[in-house]
């Protein structure tokens, strides 16, 4: 497609889904709605790609150049009057000379299951027939209702697109042939046929739709190629949004399983997500973002993970929640573990349940197995931190570092308060609070001695004897 623009159709209000968003920002899978039909128009390797932005431009521009930098291009469209006005917007910034392009797709952005191969067999059909002048898909359905419906004459051929609305009879409401949305011609074609178009129809727009009768009119040839029924999935209200975000794990689930990931049913893992082989992802496991999940690892039932690094033979236990932080080879992590951003999880390392880490790094093979506050930390490798040990971090208006040593061993229910260093090999007792740096190999003790006074049970149950209650309710 090195000479084919794409002019995606995004300017609408979306009123259907009632919100101050615009429509194609409500996101899917993760990723806006607009994301999908645009990388759609990149991997058909479309020239030049051009959004016609409107209703919350501000918004969906800064979103698409975020994301897609100057491969993508807005357009404005300033008052949404229809699809056909939005068009002519977006064809009129396709710098022909620029990309060298002699025709343009136009499509919709409220199409997510929309895909590269959907929009080369439109211009396939396009290209196939020197003669043809304009091509489109179109997609029969059991429920027309809503869409734009193909007309055809006694010999097939398309004679016009008629709007939902603007049907007249019982046989053409019958018809299941409809419109999807793809359309490629030549740029002459679509400045010639969109400066005729008239908003004679029930809802006083410029309809894009129009063009096929106008091409039917003048006697051009106007080819149909059939497309998935995925296509049409047109999100225009919240049902919808949730049936093509259904649709698209789906999509993602059976892409992921053919590579040979095994993804249970009941998995959600977002658009750009990249899983190893042989790793199973358990039910209810959530992957947001940038995750990447390399080989042979574990994603155990109900685990949440936005943004995160897990490598080869990783172990993450049920119900751990992680965020924008690194798991590193044969780690475990869970069940019940909360890794905070800016995590690092070393090599064979563990933590265990009721452990929160944060900003903190674990060497090799450290271990954090049980109930621990972990904030602003570095773990030498092989260190083992006890249950309920806590990192103070906090001094009510700055984090402070704490840095404990290869092979330390931190004793159960120590309180280490940063900024402080325990050298390598150290020992802190069972309920220290650490203040003061610890040197290699020292023990650091700071509990009171432990006094037992023989009898004192006895004489304080004496003392502290309950007050006993007769049946009927009086004291005794
Ligand atoms: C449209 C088609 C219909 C087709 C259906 C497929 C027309 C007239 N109708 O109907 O034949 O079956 O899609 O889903 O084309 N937009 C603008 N500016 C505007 C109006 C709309 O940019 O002034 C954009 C919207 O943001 C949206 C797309 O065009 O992404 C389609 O508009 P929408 O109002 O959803 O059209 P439908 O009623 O679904
Ligand atoms: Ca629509």
């Amino acid at each position: 497609m090195e000479r084919t623009a794409a002019v995606i159709l995004a300017a609408g209000q979306g009123t259907r889904m009632k919100s101050e968003l615009p429509k194609v920002m409500h996101t899917l899978a993760g990723r806006p709605l607009i994301y999908f039909p645009v990388r759609a128009a990149l991997d058909a390797g479309c020239a030049e790609v051009i959004v016609v932005v409107g209703h919350g431009r501000e918004h969906v521009s800064s979103y698409l150049a975020k994301t897609f930098g100057d491969r993508v291009r807005t357009a404005v469209q300033e008052s949404q009057r229809g699809t056909g006005d939005a068009a002519k917007s977006g064809l009129d910034a396709v710098d022909a000379t620029r990309d060298n392009c002699d025709a343009a797709l136009v499509f919709y952005g409220d199409a997510p299951l929309l895909a590269a191969a959907d929009l080369s067999q439109v211009a396939r059909a396009f290209q196939e027939d020197a003669r043809c002048t304009l091509a489109l898909a179109t997609c029969e359905v059991a429920d027309p209702h809503g869409y734009g419906r193909i007309l055809r004459d006694e010999r097939g051929d398309i004679v016009e697109i008629r709007e939902h609305r603007d049907l007249r009879t019982d046989a053409e409401r019958a018809v299941r042939e409809i419109n999807p949305g793809i359309f490629i011609a030549k740029l002459d074609f679509w400045h010639t046929a969109l400066a005729e178009l008239r908003p004679n129809n029930a809802q006083g727009e410029l309809y894009l739709t129009d063009v096929v009768s106008f091409a039917r009119g003048s006697n051009q040839l106007v080819r149909t190629a059939p497309s998935r029924d995925e296509v049409l999935l047109g999100v225009n209200d919240r049902q919808q949004l949730i049936e093509a975000e259904i649709a698209i794990h789906e999509r993602i689930a059976r892409d992921l399983r053919r590579s040979g990931v095994t993804v249970r049913a009941g998995a959600r893992i977002d658009e750009g997500v990249r899983i190893g082989h042989d790793t199973v992802i358990e039910t209810g496991v959530v992957l947001r973002g940038n995750t990447v999940i390399g080989a042979r690892a574990t994603i155990d039932v109900g685990c949440v993970l936005t943004n995160v690094v897990v490598d080869d033979g990783a172990v993450l236990k049920p119900y751990s929640v992680l965020a924008d932080s690194h798991v590193g080879p044969r780690a475990q992590v869970g069940p019940f573990s909360h890794v905070r951003p800016d995590s690092d999880i070393g090599e064979e390392a563990h933590v265990g349940n009721f452990v929160e880490t944060k900003k903190t790094r674990l060497g090799r093979g450290a271990k954090a197995n049980h109930l621990a506050y972990l904030g602003d930390g570095v773990v030498g490798a092989a260190a083992n931190i006890g249950a309920g040990t806590i990192f103070c971090n906090y001094d009510g208006y700055r984090k402070h570092t704490t840095v404990i040593g290869e092979g330390a061993f931190i004793g159960s229910d120590s309180q280490i308060v940063a900024p402080v260093t325990i050298g390598d090999g150290a020992y802190v007792a069972t309920g220290t609070t650490v203040t003061r740096d610890v040197p290699s190999d020292a023990l650091a003790i700071s509990r009171v001695r432990q006094e037992n006074k023989e009898g004192y049970a006895v004489r304080l149950r004496a003392r502290l004897k309950p007050v006993k209650k007769d049946p009927d309710g009086s004291k005794t």
